[in-house]
This record gives structure tokens, sequence and C-alpha cells, in this order.
């Protein structure tokens, strides 16, 4: 061959590889709604930014006819490219081409970008859609599965790892994804499930669709196993983008100041709810907006366990992690799930060098047999460790009510917040003074002329000389009482002033977190 013919040749080798699978295959992909693998990386990241690496890599199988199914690429694009010109690594599976199902080489091309995302200490996103193990394969696409896998965990805590479902993801090939931080769905186009609809049937006789078992829908609202929900593909490029501006590339990093800073209104909505009868729900978004950047709040699972809000925003240009409990779901209380939704939050900030500021007003860990027997004991305790564990800036403010072990676990100076902040409108204490008026003053209501009004006398005595701000504040566990007008002033000082905050702890291999 002439070496004019072999540049010819790569050329068109390179058109093969570019088009993917069947042309019919991909016009199918874009009736559904889907983009195909190379379009999604080129809506992600910085036009033109996209190097792919192992392009040339084939399906090695011959069983099965597979020698007659050759892709260049195996069903995956994998390469790495800028995000507002910050690294990333990108894999990016191709269902034009079988399905793309994972086979040896498939998972190779994977396993080899997140190598490199950990070497090179940047984030790592994978765009799956996919039939999950290629079945032709067999036990080559399990071990390709394990690499995968074990490379997420190495990564854990030292790079963000990103999802995005936009298409199928049954069986195992859900277990990646679980093992990152972040997951996006796009609705009606992704599934996701271990077992799907025909094999419930099968087994415990359950009819259900795909759609409902495993849609967008059912993780961002039930199983609370996704945190960011949309409605087509191009929201939720766009959204990753956003997320990762707020976060460090890796763990020895800080998060980038962003500039510049935009106040929030000032719309005196706190001073407002807080006036309020002390029992009054109210929405803690409207807090969280009055208090930290323009537009800066970036909600994480907003649909799940909605009795707690968590998300990134900015302070003065600083990303800082939120975790509030929010009064208008289950009044707030810590259940299960919301305790599982913060701690996981929490430790994705301690391990990415973002300080956590927690807005309090609950009245205790969720009460009840469905609670108790579904294992709040276990579940409550991941929110303490979480917080107990991390070594971040942690930073209270206390708006109304901090009871029992749900205020050890939001606003404790025992467990290690740095700074505890309280509206004069707080409630600290073992519990409400309603409820403990009726247990320790049980005997001398009954025996009063005027029981009611004995009642209301003790609920006074205790609010006087137990449960108000003051009382914790002389002892130290509370360190300032605040004006609503000086939270936002406050907060961007303690952020700054302990930005540079180490805590050491004991050596270990790992703690044990209860799970
Ligand atoms: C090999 C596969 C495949 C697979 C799909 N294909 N899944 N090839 N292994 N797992 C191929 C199909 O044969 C077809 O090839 C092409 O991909 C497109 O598939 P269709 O079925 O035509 O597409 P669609 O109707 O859209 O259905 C998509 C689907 C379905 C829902 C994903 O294909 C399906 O149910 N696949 C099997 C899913 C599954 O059970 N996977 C194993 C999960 S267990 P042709 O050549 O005809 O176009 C698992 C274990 C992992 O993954 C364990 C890790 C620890």
């Amino acid at each position: 061959m002439e070496n004019l013919e072999k540049i010819e040749q790569l050329r068109s080798i390179k058109n093969v590889m570019e088009s993917g699978g069947d042309p019919r295959k991909v016009e199918a992909q874009h009736a559904k709604g889907k983009f195909t693998a190379r379009e999604r990386i080129e809506q992600l990241v910085d036009e033109g930014s996209f190097i792919e690496f192992d392009s040339f890599m084939t399906c090695r199988a011959t069983e099965f006819n597979m020698e007659s199914k050759r892709f260049y690429g195996d069903g995956v694009v994998t390469g790495t490219a800028l995000i507002e010109g910050r690294q990333v690594w990108i894999s990016s599976q191709d269902f034009t081409v079988l399905g793309g199902s994972l086979g040896e080489q498939h998972a190779e091309r994977i396993a080899r970008v997140q190598q490199k995302a950990i070497e090179t200490k940047s984030p790592f996103i994978q765009i799956n859609d996919s039939g999950g193990a290629r079945i032709q394969e067999g036990v080559y696409s399990l071990d390709g599965y394990g690499k995968i896998f074990r490379n997420n965990i190495l990564a854990s805590g030292v790079i963000p790892q990103f999802s995005l479902i936009m298409g199928p993801c049954a069986g195992g090939a859900a277990y990646s994804p679980a093992l990152t931080d972040f997951i996006y769905m796009v609705d009606s186009i992704s599934q996701m499930y271990i077992t799907g609809p025909d094999v419930i049937k099968a087994v415990t006789g359950e009819s259900v669709t795909h759609q409902e078992l495993g849609g967008a829908k059912a993780h961002g609202k039930k199983s609370g196993n996704i945190h960011f929900t949309h409605e087509n593909e191009q929201s939720a490029f766009a959204h990753l983008r956003k997320l990762i501006s707020y976060l460090p590339l890796n763990n020895m990093e800080i998060p980038p100041l962003a500039d510049p800073a935009d106040p929030p209104e000032s719309t005196q909505i706190i001073e407002k709810i807080m006036g309020e009868k002390s029992t009054k729900a109210y929405d803690v978004h409207l807090v969280i907006q009055e208090l930290f950047d323009k537009d800066s709040f970036l909600e994480v699972q907003k649909d799940f366990a909605q009795n707690i809000v968590v998300g990134f925003a900015r302070l003065a240009g600083r990303t800082v992690g939120i975790v509030a409990n929010q009064p208008r779901f289950l009044s707030g209380t810590l259940d299960i799930d919301s305790s599982d939704k913060g701690a996981r939050f929490i430790r994705f900030c301690d391990a990415f060098n973002i300080p956590v500021t927690t807005f309090v007003d609950v009245p205790g860990y969720m009460p009840g047999t469905k609670q108790e027997f579904g294992g709040i004991i276990r579940h409550g305790a991941k929110m303490l460790y979480a917080i107990g564990e991390a070594t971040v800036p942690k930073i209270a403010v206390v708006l109304r009510k901090a009871f029992g072990g749900a205020y050890i676990a939001m606003a404790s100076r025992s467990l290690g917040y740095d700074r505890v902040l309280a509206l004069p409108t707080s409630e600290i204490a073992v519990m409400g003074a309603e409820g403990a008026a009726n247990i320790i003053f049980r005997k001398d209501i009954a025996q009063s002329s005027d029981p009611n009004q004995t009642r209301l006398e003790k609920i006074e005595e205790l609010k006087r000389k137990s449960t108000n701000p003051y009382i914790s504040a002389s002892s130290g566990m509370v360190d300032t009482i605040l004006d609503p007008t000086e939270i936002r002033s406050s907060l961007i000082r303690s952020v700054e002033s302990l930005s540079n905050k180490v805590e050491n702890r004991p050596e270990k291999k790992h703690g044990n977190m209860p799970l």
C-alpha cells in the first residue's frame, strides 16, 4: 500500500469509528429522544476539548459469531476533556453498538480512564446507556464490571464521580453508578433496576412497568438512589457543568471561588417567619435564599426525604454545603431517609473540603414502629457519625427547635460544630417545653385545682429556666445569639475564619460507620 493510501485508509477507519453502529440504530436512538455517545460528550464538554483514548480497541471474543461483530471502540467512547477549562475524564456508552453492552474490552477502556482520572486527580463522568453485561462474553464481562467497581471505590473520596443514566441500566450495571457521588437520570428514556418487571412478575407476582419500577421519578422520589432528575439530556449536561463549578477537582484542592459574589436580595423573610408561632410550618428554602449569594443554591435530591434539604450554595463566592431541616415536611424530623440523605451529603462535603452549614429547626428523631423496625437507630446514627467524623468547618444556625438527639446531630459543640449561632427564637432542650411539662410535672398538673393553668405555668417555667438560647449561650453550647439581619455576615466571617482549620484524628484504617 502506498503511503498516501495508508493515510486515506486511516481517514476512512476514523469515519467508520466516529459513525458508531448501523445508521438505522443511530436513527432509532434519535427517535427515542436520545443522543449518541459522541453527541453527548460534545454537548457536555468545552467545544473541541475532547481527546479520545483507545479508540481502535475492539472486542476479542470469538464465540457466538462475535468475530463478525467487531466495532472500533467496542461500544463505548472514552477520553478526557475540559469543562469550563478544568479537566475531567469521561466514558460514554454507545447503545448503537451491541446495545452498549459491556464486554472485556469495553470494560477495559472504561477502567483505563478511571485510572487516569485517579492518577491526574480530576473528576470522572460516566454516561450509561447499555444492555448490561455482554451475554456472549460471559465471565469476561463480569470481570470487567469488577474492575470498574474497584476503580469507583478507589476513586471514592479522592475525585468527584458522576453518573448520567441515559438509557437502560439493569442488573449489576447499576452498581457502578451507585458507587459514584452523584447520579443523574433523564425522565422517560432511562430505567435502572436490579431485576426488571418480568423477573419481578415471575418471582413475586407483582406487575409493574419499566418506568414505574426504575424510571427517574421512582429513583428521585421513592428509592433515593439518584440525585438529579431531568426532562432531557441537554438540561442534565448543563446542570452537571454547573455542579462541577462548585467543586474542587480532587480531595487535595479547595473549591473554586466564584467571582463576583452576588449578595441575596434583602427580603426580611427570616424575621417574618421567626415572628410567627413556633409551631407554624414554613419553607426553609426561603431562609436559604435570604442568606446565600443570589440564585446560588443548587439543591441535591430535592424530591427525596423532603424533611431535610441539602445542597451547595455560595457565600461571598465560597462553596458551602447546606443541611437544613424542612418544617414543611414531617415537621422537619430526622427519619430513616432524611438521616441517610443528610449523612451522605455531609460525607461528600467533608471528603472534598466543603464547609458544612446546618439550619436547625427539628423536633427530634421521628417516632413510630415503622421507623423503629426500619432501623432508625442505625440510620439516625449515620447523621451523628457523619458530623462527628467531618473535619471541615461546621457551623450550625439554630432557627427554632433543636431537641434531643437531633440537636446533637444538627447543632452540638460536643459533636464538633465549630460555631453554633442561635436566633432568639431558638429552643434547645431534651424535648419541647409542652412535652416536658407533661412528664416532669405530671403529678403537679394532676393534683392542681386548675390543671390547665398549672400546665401553662409549668411550660413557661421550663422555657424560662431550660429551653431558651440564653441558657445554652451562658454554658457555651451556643456561641452567640444573633439578630436575623446578622446571620449572613456572621456566616461569611465564620467560614472565612475557619477556612484554614486543621483537625487531627487518631490513626486508623477506617471507621466502622453504621450502614
Ligand atoms: C449482548 C445485548 C445485550 C446484552 C442488548 N443487546 N443487551 N447484547 N448482551 N446484555 C443487544 C441486542 O441483542 C440487540 O442487538 C441490541 O443490543 C439492541 O437491543 P434491543 O433488545 O434490540 O434494544 P431494545 O428493544 O431497546 O431493548 C434494550 C434492552 C434489552 C431493554 C436493554 O436489550 C434487554 O433487555 N437486554 C438485556 C438486559 C439484561 O438483562 N442484561 C444483563 C443484566 S445483568 P442486535 O444485534 O439485535 O441489534 C448484568 C450483570 C452485571 O448486567 C453484573 C455485574 C456485577
